[in-house]
């Protein structure tokens, strides 16, 4: 049921949509909104506007000229995801504002969907604002409790942390840095600055949600946290020199968006995101393909072999020979092992880091290219392994760090991509280890938001796939950039092998947040939990059924089998689920979730009529039934259920896996028992 009530006194505005209200003011001609859920109220009567740099602010003195509504009822359909088709349902109301004294124009664009709000501003074009600076956004979320949050700490650079869970009267950031990131190192100087997608429960069961969707040509939008007033004010992540954004009217910003529901799962369904970006901008996508692959990339992160082919980097002397050290991974007899396991199991791709020249002084940033994207090292024979890859039907997948020389990249974007085309390769990996140089941008400012999209644009000329790793985190743009298929933007698996590691909530959080803009490069599939590693006490968090069961709740269309061939070799029984589990979907139920507790998602292959379930919970055992209806009614199938043995721990004993099959039908209950820190991964096939 839509409703639309408006006016009901001077310059208040509302709309609603099922339990979702909104309400639009001025405050002594500051525009303000609220958001109720049914008779709760979600956000308090929150100000809005901008403060801009050599220009009047654009806060107070505001008169409503007119306003607009319209309704929306569409449905579209992804190139890949979740769900084979996406309903846009929405009421939206314009707001065209005039600032008394200087008579400028500002509009904002109120969307009310069943399960949130979106909004966002607009500057039309008009004389007294042509290019202008904002200086800061003062788009401001009152909350009406202290509620549950699950946090990282603001940062302009990263957020590779791990989240804390705690009251937003409670969020200090000093508090936890010291322990929350063993790597990162936090650049943003506001102490009670937080990131999104933010993720709250009151204490009266509201979820609620607060992350933005199509960010372009602006800066990511962190929180600063008012921790008395519990309020968070939008705070944007300035340029190298303290700008917010430099824009030029026309222009919309990105959409702040507000998910609510009174159940966890209906966040983790929630369509909104990628409903306020754009279609897709590339016509033809039939060679956008969503895959599996294996990377000569854990035995690196692992210490097991180097990215680069010579410890000697003279950093000085460009010309100095560099000396084999031994132990680089990228070398051809080592590919062509990946390339064979891949070949062997159907896995599609193989990603290759270290197999160019740069990685020997990666971080000296002394020459003007501090990677050449078309040198291999001399034990990478290039062509070879082009010819070998092909007779196998494996597609290779490029890795281009740039260790934060993101102009540099840019400069060498054509070369590098007409390279990956005479090569063969239709993928990429980017990566932005380190400082943005030469000016310092920070990772999540307007520039380098810019930057990915050029990148993203480049390469979809070029019919190449990304999967960058170090963006600032997804709003959705991957609706209308379908070849940017996958961002790691958050502290992925690999951190189990160079850091103290995720803890067994980890992943029970991050759907609800780093997820929520779109799919991670999560890298999961780890094996041997134990053992890969020369530090005392490092080891995966994980039992290896849940490491099978992030295949599913962990959405991603790239996803990395990303253990070595040889584990996978030592463990074939549990290996035939990740051989079987599919990465692009017709449909998704989200069955039972709790924000740091557990996720139970089941998932329906594209064009085909298996199923896929992964259970996780965190470091608490559990036991749950499922029941199998979403299954056609009266076929039969058969279940095989990958799940932690009975004395399985993620501590003590987390390899300790069974495999069972059953017959399973519309009507079973599945029961299912998770071990402390485990999961349950079941692949559910027709009986022919
Ligand atoms: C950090 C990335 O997250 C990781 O996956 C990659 O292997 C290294 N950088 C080197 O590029
Ligand atoms: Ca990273």
């Amino acid at each position: 049921m839509v409703q639309c009530i408006k006016a009901q006194e001077k310059n208040t505005i509302t709309a609603a949509m099922n339990h979702v209200k909104l309400e639009f003011s001025l405050n002594e001609g500051t525009p303000h909104y609220a958001v109720y859920y049914d008779t709760k109220t979600v956000i308090k009567n929150s100000a809005m506007g901008f403060i801009l740099t050599d220009n009047a602010p654009l806060d107070k003195d505001f008169t409503v000229i007119s306003t607009q509504k319209k309704t929306v009822d569409e449905t579209w359909k992804p190139v890949w995801g979740e769900v084979s088709s996406i309903r846009n349902h929405y009421e939206e109301i314009t707001i065209h504002l005039k600032q008394s004294a200087t008579a400028r124009l500002l509009d904002i664009i109120f969307r009310v969907f069943e399960d949130g709000v979106g909004f966002r501003y607009s500057f039309p074009k008009q004389p007294g604002l042509k290019y202008f600076i904002i200086n800061n956004e003062l788009t401001e979320f009152a909350m009406a409790g202290d509620h549950k949050t699950f946090w990282i700490p603001g940062d302009y650079d990263t957020n590779e942390y791990a989240y804390t869970t705690s009251k937003i009267s409670e969020i200090d950031n000093l508090q936890v840095v010291a322990n929350a990131t063993d790597i990162a190192v936090r650049t943003a100087p506001d102490r009670y600055a937080v990131q999104t997608p933010l993720m709250m429960k009151s204490k009266d069961g509201l979820y609620i949600n607060i992350h933005e969707a199509a960010l372009s040509n602006y800066p990511a939008m962190q929180l600063h946290t008012d921790n008395a007033a519990l309020k968070y004010t939008a705070s944007l992540v300035p340029d190298a020199i303290g700008n917010k954004a430099y824009l030029h009217a026309p222009f919309k910003t990105p959409w702040r968006t507000i998910i609510i529901s009174d159940k966890a799962t209906d966040i983790l369904s929630s369509k909104i995101i990628l409903n306020l970006n754009e279609p897709s901008k590339i016509s033809n996508t039939s060679w956008i393909k969503p895959m599996k692959f294996l990377g000569v990339w854990w035995e690196m992160q692992t210490g097991k072999s180097t990215w680069s082919y010579a410890d000697n980097a003279d950093t000085l002397n460009a010309k100095s020979q560099l000396i084999a050290n031994g132990r680089h991974g990228a070398n051809t007899a080592n590919v062509k092992r990946y390339i064979d396991f891949a070949a062997k199991n159907g896995i599609q791709g193989v990603l290759v880091e270290g197999w160019n020249t740069g990685w020997e002084d990666w971080f000296g940033n002394w020459k003007e290219h501090v990677f050449s994207f078309v040198t291999p090292y001399p034990d990478f024979d290039l062509k070879e392994i082009t010819r070998y890859a092909k007779l196998k039907g494996v597609k290779m997948i490029m890795h281009n760090e740039t260790s934060g020389s993101a102009t540099d990249y840019e400069r060498q974007l054509d070369t590098a991509y007409r390279f990956m085309n005479k090569f063969g390769y239709t993928a990429v990996k980017t990566g932005y280890v380190g400082k943005i140089i030469p000016r310092g941008e920070h990772h999540d400012g307007q520039w380098m938001v810019n930057h990915y999209l050029r990148v993203a644009q480049k390469a979809a000329d070029h019919h190449i796939t990304i999967d960058v790793h170090e963006p600032e985190r997804p709003t959705g743009q991957q609706r209308t950039w379908p070849n940017w298929m996958a961002s790691e933007a958050g502290r992925g698996n690999e951190y189990n092998a160079f850091s103290n590691g995720n803890q067994p909530e980890h992943e029970t959080i991050m759907p609800f947040t780093r997820l929520m803009g779109g799919p991670m490069d999560y890298t999961p599939g780890i094996f041997k939990i134990k053992g890969y590693s020369s530090v005392p006490g490092r080891q995966v968090h994980t039992t290896l059924a849940k490491q099978l069961a992030l295949y599913i709740t962990m959405y991603s269309p790239l996803q990395m089998a990303a253990d070595l061939p040889e584990n996978y070799e030592a463990r074939p029984d549990a290996f035939q689920f990740i051989k079987d589990v599919a990465v692009n979907w017709d449909d998704t139920r989200v069955l039972e979730a709790e924000p740091g507790a557990y996720i139970t998602i089941a998932r329906k292959a594209k064009a085909a009529s298996n199923w896929f379930i992964g259970a996780i919970t965190n470091q608490d055992s559990r036991d749950t039934t499922l029941p199998l209806s979403f299954l056609e009614g009266g076929k039969k199938y058969t279940a095989t259920i990958y799940a932690d043995a009975a004395n399985a721990d993620w501590k003590n004993n987390p390899e300790a896996y069974q495999i069972k099959k059953i017959t399973v039908t519309s009507a079973t209950k599945l029961n299912l028992k998770l071990a402390p820190g485990g999961g349950t991964a079941i692949s559910i096939k027709p009986v022919k």
